[in-house]
Parts: structure tokens; sequence; C-alpha cells
């Protein structure tokens, strides 16, 4: 079992658990990520590690309440436990050790990913300017974290109630265009968003880093739920990704296959899943 040791709520939707996992902290690294199950009946859910502390034995995990894992998960306290906390999975991302400048993008909750790699790259004395992009002021997360491991925050809402009105593609099209030279900008959020970034990047031949999230069932390379399509390749994001090329991500193909089980998700109606032949929540 999984001690839940702190939990705090960063805004309505979205909180941020450190759990007491002190295998998984001694080798958690950024751009890694665990998968969740809450107690026997429960879905395994991936999510990305947001921070660790190697010397407590903690890992840290943000999550979006979006659904009947996410819900149950936010009903635990500090104290309680969870059933399995499997992890590190996935490659951590490659810091280029040649690389002066990048400029970090996030998402919504995608921050909470974009954060451990803007502070991966920070601590290896790599410049880094951040784009948080949030639908409007009340959903800003981690402002303070990000502005600590960022040489500039620029934070963006879509409806101009904090920071800049505009998307984050616009401000990164503002910086390009100043002159600022990047040798690689990382993109973390909704598949729009990376898509974007990633078409925004191409005619400058910027190197771009997408983090992918396809649905997941074992993380373990074995059941192909995860499947991309990466130049014209198929890949599992589980243990080739999650972080991919984007000039070379079929973004399209992504989008679909995400959304093929959105009615079943949000329909009470038990699912004998065709990947695992059990009960979805066996
Ligand atoms: C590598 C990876 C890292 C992720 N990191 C984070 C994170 O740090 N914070 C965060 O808030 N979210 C993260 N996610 C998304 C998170 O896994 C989903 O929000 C979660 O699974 C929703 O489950 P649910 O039962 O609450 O909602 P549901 O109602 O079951 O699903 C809501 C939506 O979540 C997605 N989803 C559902 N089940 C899965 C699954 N098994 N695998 C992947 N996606 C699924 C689908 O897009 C679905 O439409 C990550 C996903 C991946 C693949
Ligand atoms: S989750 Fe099964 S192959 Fe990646």
């Amino acid at each position: 079992m999984y001690k839940i040791v702190t939990k705090r709520c960063l805004n309505d939707s979205v909180t941020l658990m450190e759990i007491e996992a002190p295998h998984i902290a001694r080798k958690a690294k950024a751009g890694q990520f665990i998968i969740f199950r809450v107690d026997e009946k429960g879905e395994r859910i991936p999510l990305t590690i947001a921070d660790y502390d190697r010397e407590k034995g903690t890992v840290t995990i943000i999550f979006q309440i979006v659904g009947a894992s996410t819900k149950l998960l936010n009903t635990l306290e500090e104290g309680d436990s969870i059933l399995d906390f499997v992890g590190p999975l996935g490659v951590a991302t490659h810091i280029d050790p040649n690389a002066k400048r990048v400029c970090v993008i996030g998402g919504g909750v995608g921050n909470a990913i974009a954060y451990p790699q803007a502070k991966a790259l920070h601590n290896a004395g790599i410049q880094v300017d951040m784009i948080a992009g949030f639908r409007s002021k009340d959903i800003v997360i981690l402002e303070d974290e990000m502005g600590a491991v960022s040489d500039h925050l620029y934070i963006m809402t879509d409806d101009g109630s904090y920071g800049e009105k505009g998307l984050v593609t616009n401000k990164l099209q503002q910086l390009i265009d100043a002159g600022n030279k990047y040798d690689e900008v990382i993109a973390i959020g909704p598949i729009i968003m990376m898509k974007f970034v990633a078409a925004t990047t191409k005619p400058y031949g910027i190197k771009t880093l997408v983090s992918l999230n396809p649905i997941m069932v074992d993380g373990t390379g074995m059941c192909g739920g995860c499947r991309v399509k990466v130049g014209g390749q198929t890949k599992f994001a589980c243990v080739d990704g999650p972080d991919f090329d984007g000039h070379e991500v079929d973004f399209d193909e992504l989008m679909k296959r995400n959304t093929f089980y959105r009615e079943r998700e949000t329909t009470d109606k038990e699912h004998v899943c065709r990947l695992t032949g059990g009960k979805r929540n066996a």
C-alpha cells in the first residue's frame, strides 16, 4: 500500500498528492510516469511524476478530476493509502547537454507535466523560457513553481483574465519573431495544442518534443493500447515514449483513437475490455 502524505487542491478540479513510494522516488526522472490503482476494483490510470524527493522517499502526482478513477482518488485524504503505484515507467526526457536555451510550453493540467521537464533543464544549467496557457485565471496552477525554474515565465489565458490574452502558439510565434533562438521546444498539453506548436516550429526547423497521452492499459508494451504513429511507424507510448518528435507524430490519428472510448466512459454500462479480456474494473 502507498500512503498519501500530502494532499493539496491546486484549483477546483486539480489536486496534488505526495505519495510514499521510496523505490520509485529513488529511480524517477523527469518525463516518466506511474500507473496507479486505488483499490482492487480500480482501473489502471497513468499519471506523470510531477516531482520526487529521494530523501523523503516520496513521489508527487498532479491530476485533473475528469472521470471515475480520478474522482475516486480525490476522495482519499492524507494518511489514506492507494493499492498499486507502479513505476517509474516510460523513457525519461532526453536532456541535450549542448542545448543552451529551451522553450517549455504547457497547456492546462499539462503544465503539471511540463514543470518537471523545465526543472530538469534548469538544473542542467539550460536557459528556460516557459509559456503556460490556461483557459482563465481561476485555473492557473504552479505559477510560483514554474517561475522558480524558468528565466522567463509567460502566462497566457484564453479570456485575458490573467497574464496575456491569447494562445500559447501566439506567444511562441511572437518570441520567435522577436529573434529569440531556441535549440528545442517542449510542448505538453491538449493534443490540439501540441499539434499547433509543432506546426509553428516546423518552418524554422526548431526541434520539438511532445509528450503523448494515449489510452494506456498495462504500461509495459504488451497490450498495444497506447500505439501511436510517429514518422509512419507504430510506437508504443508507454515504452517508446511518452516523449516523441512533434514533427513526426500523426496527431489526427491520436485524436481519433483518444475519443474512441469516450461514449463508454460517460455511461454507466459495465464494460468488458477487449484488450485485457476481463471487465474494465477487474
Ligand atoms: C503517460 C500519461 C501521463 C499522464 N499524466 C497525467 C497527469 O500528470 N495529470 C493528469 O491529470 N492526467 C494525466 N494523464 C491523463 C490521465 O491518465 C487521465 O485523465 C485519466 O486516465 C482519466 O481517468 P478517469 O477514470 O478519471 O476518467 P475517464 O472518464 O475514464 O476518462 C477521461 C479521459 O481520460 C483519458 N483516459 C481515460 N483512461 C485512460 C487511460 N487508461 N490512459 C490514458 N488516458 C485515459 C481519456 O482521454 C478519457 O476520455 C496522463 C496520461 C498518460 C497516458
Ligand atoms: S499501455 Fe499497453 S502497450 Fe502501452
